[in-house]
Order: C-alpha cells, then structure tokens, then sequence
C-alpha cells in the first residue's frame, strides 16, 4: 500500500510549519509507522536544523527530483543501490529527510518558467511515486514553503491530505480562508482527491485570553466530524525551540513534557484515525 501524503501548508510564515513537520514525523515514527519528510521550501530550515547544510550536494536533490522528470540520472543497473535514494538523508532525530537545498531557487524559477502542459505542478507527485518504489513509507510529510508558489502546489497536487498549520491570533487565522480558496482549486483542476486533515492550532499560549477566543472560534467553525476538522492543539513551550536548536525532535528532547505526552499524543491519536494510518506499535 502506498503512503499517506501529507503537504503542510499555510501561505502564511512563521506558524510552525517545519517544526510541525520535525516533531509530528517524530511522533508519528514512535508510533512504529515509516515516515519520510520532504522539504519543498528553499529557506532549507529542516536541512539546516537537521544539520545537512545549505550548499549544494553532489547527490541527488529535490530540485533535481523536480526538474528532471524523466529520472534519466537515475538509470541504474539492478545491483546497484538507486541514487534516487540518495535523495533521502538520515536525520538525527532518525526520520529520513529529503531535504531542500540552495539549487531549490532555481528550480522553482525553472519550474514557474515551464510553459503550461509541462506538469511544472505535477513533478513531485511523480518523484514520489518513484521513490516509493524503492523504499516503503507508511506517512510522507512536506514541508511546504510560506507560499501559494510552484513548490506548496507541487506538495498539494502530490498530497492525500493538507494539515494547516496556524497560529491563534487573530491576523494568522484570517488567512486560513485564502488556503480554503487555494485547496478548492487544487482539488478542482489538479487533485479531486485531496482531503484536509485539518486545521492545526500551534504556538498556543492557554494565558493569552485572546488566543482561547480565537480557538473556540476555529473550534465552531471547523467541528470535528466535518470536512475540515480543527486538530488538537500544540501548546507554546520553549523545549520545542530548545529541540530544534539541539537538531533533535522535542519528542525525543523533552518525552514528559505535556506538549509531548499530551498535545503530540492527542494529535498522532486522532490523525491515525483520520488518515487511516495502521500503527504498529503504541508507545508507553
Ligand atoms: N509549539 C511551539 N512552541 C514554541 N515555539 C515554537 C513552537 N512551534 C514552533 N515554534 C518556533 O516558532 C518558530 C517558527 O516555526 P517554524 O520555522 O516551524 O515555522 P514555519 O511555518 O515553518 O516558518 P516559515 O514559514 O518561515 O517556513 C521557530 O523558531 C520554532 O522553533
Ligand atoms: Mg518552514
């Protein structure tokens, strides 16, 4: 069976996104399920926390993935290990990584360049189903950059599902909306079959009163048994900053603090419900 895709997407910047992608992949491993990350956004953050570094490899790359659809540097004899595995790194947090590298700029000019019919937005989807003939994966989460460009739509048309990520204040949630706008189209022209996984709260402070308004809010607006769920929410804590700046995941940092043992429980618990994912083994 293949994957589930998962893009992380939110046009808007800081709403933790990638740390979303390092800690729910985290999560999600500990759970025994086979995850892979895959980073579409050029700032390279899960490269530079991972600590891969920013310049240009001599392996194979996203952006190599991305703008060479035919794979041709990937003709192998059978004996040989498929470089297209060279595209996945091993993290230190142990989920294997594609990660983003300097060449992502160009390829996403290349790629915004492309003449329409060249499947400019179709490319990852046709990279992973590459790579998944050569490593299983039960879970594949992409990280998307902080816009509606060429790279988030290529990680939606790619996806089964988008998680959105947002913060709790009250401009972060105005553009959950222009996401909305942005999937109906995908599902419309490119994916009828992308679903959301959800809208996920981030960098919740439970003291900032505002922010307890903005969650009830989302909590109406997207109840649980409907199409856009508003997924259990991740706390503040500054040992998720902590984790990133020691290239760990907080799960593995700090495994007894509540945004771990209750917020990353409560979120693994309902999206491997939600995307139907067979979890092998259930941690302590
Ligand atoms: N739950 C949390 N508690 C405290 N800090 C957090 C939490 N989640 C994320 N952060 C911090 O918030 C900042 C932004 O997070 P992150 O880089 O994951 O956002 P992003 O959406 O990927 O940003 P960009 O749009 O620039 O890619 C980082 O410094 C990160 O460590
Ligand atoms: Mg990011």
């Amino acid at each position: 069976m293949s994957a589930q895709r998962v893009a992380i997407f939110n046009q808007k910047g800081g709403v933790a996104k990638t740390t979303t992608t390092k800690d729910l992949g985290f999560a999600l491993a500990e759970r025994g399920l086979r995850v892979l990350a895959v980073e579409l956004d050029p700032q390279a953050n899960l490269a530079i926390i991972a600590g891969l570094g920013n310049s240009q490899p001599a392996h194979l790359t996203v952006a190599r993935l991305l703008t060479d659809p035919e794979f041709e540097a990937m003709d192998v004899p059978d004996d040989e290990r498929a470089p297209l595995l060279d595209a996945i790194r091993e993290t230190p947090w142990g989920v294997p990584l594609v990660p983003a590298y300097e060449d992502l700029v160009t390829a996403k000019t290349a790629l915004t360049s492309l003449p329409q019919g060249m499947g400019a937005e179709q490319r990852l989807r046709d990279a992973l189903d590459a790579i998944e003939q050569e490593r299983a994966f039960d879970v594949i989460l992409m990280d998307c950059p902080p816009a509606a460009d060429v790279l988030s739509m290529n990680a939606l048309v790619a996806a089964d599902w988008v998680l959105i990520p947002t913060g709790l204040t009250t401009t972060e949630v105005s553009g959950i909306s222009a996401m909305i706008r942005t999937v109906t189209a995908i599902q419309k022209h490119s994916n009828p079959g992308l679903k959301y996984a959800g809208v996920l709260g981030t960098r919740f402070k439970k003291a900032e009163g505002h922010q307890v308004d903005v969650a009830h809010g989302l909590e109406k607006q997207f109840p649980p048994d409907g199409p856009i769920p508003f997924l259990p929410m991740i706390r503040n804590a500054t040992c998720v900053n902590d984790a990133s700046a020691a290239r760990q995941a907080v799960g593995d940092a700090s495994p007894s603090h509540p945004v771990v043992k209750k917020d990353y429980r409560k979120l693994v618990d309902r999206l491997v419900e939600r995307l139907d994912l067979k979890v092998v083994e259930v941690s302590a």
